[in-house]
């Protein structure tokens, strides 16, 4: 495994909050895994403390092979983080940040440049290498972190919300980067996001994070999967909680939540159990306003578990 943790746990004593609860996953090695979850969900807290920047206040983690409290130096030593705050200098050039990024590890010159030369290649930041950062744009940045993230070679890499921010192509490229590392260097790559379709798009594992606790996880195929084929979405007009109890009922339903007057219906045929799903609604004399059906997304896992939705927040 290139990540492990056991009972990962982190209060932050001046708020008294618990921000991480007795995390327990396992990240096998060459896989991307992504931490979904809304904002204050504990995501960054975890991140910090498998990257060492803070200490656990119970449980333990292995990082690369190496215990994240006993041993941080040498986990620091393997991975490569990139922060959600963008951290650049902005009064440096591209080059320089990735320069003296790998000086700062002590790489020796020769092997600066040319790691420097293939990442650049990598983020396709060639043009801009000899530019100072505070010209660059938002994904010029964002691209550059996740070069000075790659910097030392890492055997895993971290990632708080690598695409915030980002427009939908920038965040494609990201993406085909992460991919392309993970194919071609075998890399293991965890990140965090609050986009579903990131973690839906990129990886190999979710965990599903809420309020410092992992609340599922699984291939993102193998946890939409678990809600039926396919997912009717009913607002409407009457009581919700009645007509999801009738609901719950029918032969072909797998799965009913209700969130906030809207109910969320797994089915095994979507436009086949329509109609029936309408007759219960009328039964009920629940006037409907909009219903849709579609493919169960991360959203609706998340639904599933926490009882609210992952926009909303
Ligand atoms: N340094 C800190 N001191 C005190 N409380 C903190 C600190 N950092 C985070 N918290 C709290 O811990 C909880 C988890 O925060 P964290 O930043 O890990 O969440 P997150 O999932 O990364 O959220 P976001 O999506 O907004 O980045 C929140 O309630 C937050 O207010
Ligand atoms: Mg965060």
């Amino acid at each position: 495994m290139a990540i492990e943790t056991s009972a990962l746990t982190k209060c932050y004593e001046k708020n008294d909050i618990l921000a991480v609860d007795r995390l327990e996953l396992s990240v096998e090695a060459g896989t991307i895994y992504a931490l979904l979850g809304p904002n204050g969900a504990g995501k960054t807290t975890t991140l910090s403390m498998l990257t060492t920047l803070v200490p656990p206040t119970s449980g333990s983690a292995r990082v690369a092979g190496a215990d994240i409290v006993r041993e941080p130096h040498v986990v620091r030593s393997r991975i490569g983080v990139t922060f959600q705050e963008i951290v650049l200098d902005k009064d440096l050039k591209g080059r320089e940040v990735l320069d003296y990024h790998g000086q700062l590890y002590g790489m020796p010159r020769r092997k600066r440049h040319d790691r420097i030369d293939t990442l650049l290649d990598l983020v396709e930041l060639n043009d801009a290498a000899d530019r100072l950062v505070k010209t660059y744009s938002g994904g010029m940045k964002r691209r550059l972190e996740l070069a000075r993230g790659l910097m030392t070679d890492p055997q895993v890499l971290f990632l708080d919300e690598p695409t915030q921010g980002l427009d939908p192509q920038n965040r494609a490229s990201v993406w085909s980067y992460l991919r392309q590392l993970q194919a071609d260097r075998g890399m293991t790559i965890m990140l965090t996001t609050h986009y579903m379709e990131e973690a839906e798009a990129l990886a190999d594992r979710v965990g599903i994070i809420d309020q410092g606790r992992l609340v599922v996880e699984g291939a993102p195929t193998e946890l939409t999967a678990a809600l039926g084929a396919d997912v009717i979405h009913i607002t409407g007009q009457g009581d919700a909680e009645k007509l999801a109890g009738s609901l719950r009922a029918l032969p072909f339903v797998q799965s009913v939540e209700t969130v906030s007057g809207m109910i969320q219906v797994g089915v095994e045929a979507g436009s086949r159990s329509l109609p029936q799903v309408v007759e219960a609604a009328a039964g009920q004399n629940f006037a409907i306003e909009d219903i849709s059906v579609a493919q169960p997304s991360l959203g609706d896992v998340f639904l599933k578990h926490t009882g609210y939705a992952l926009r909303d927040v």
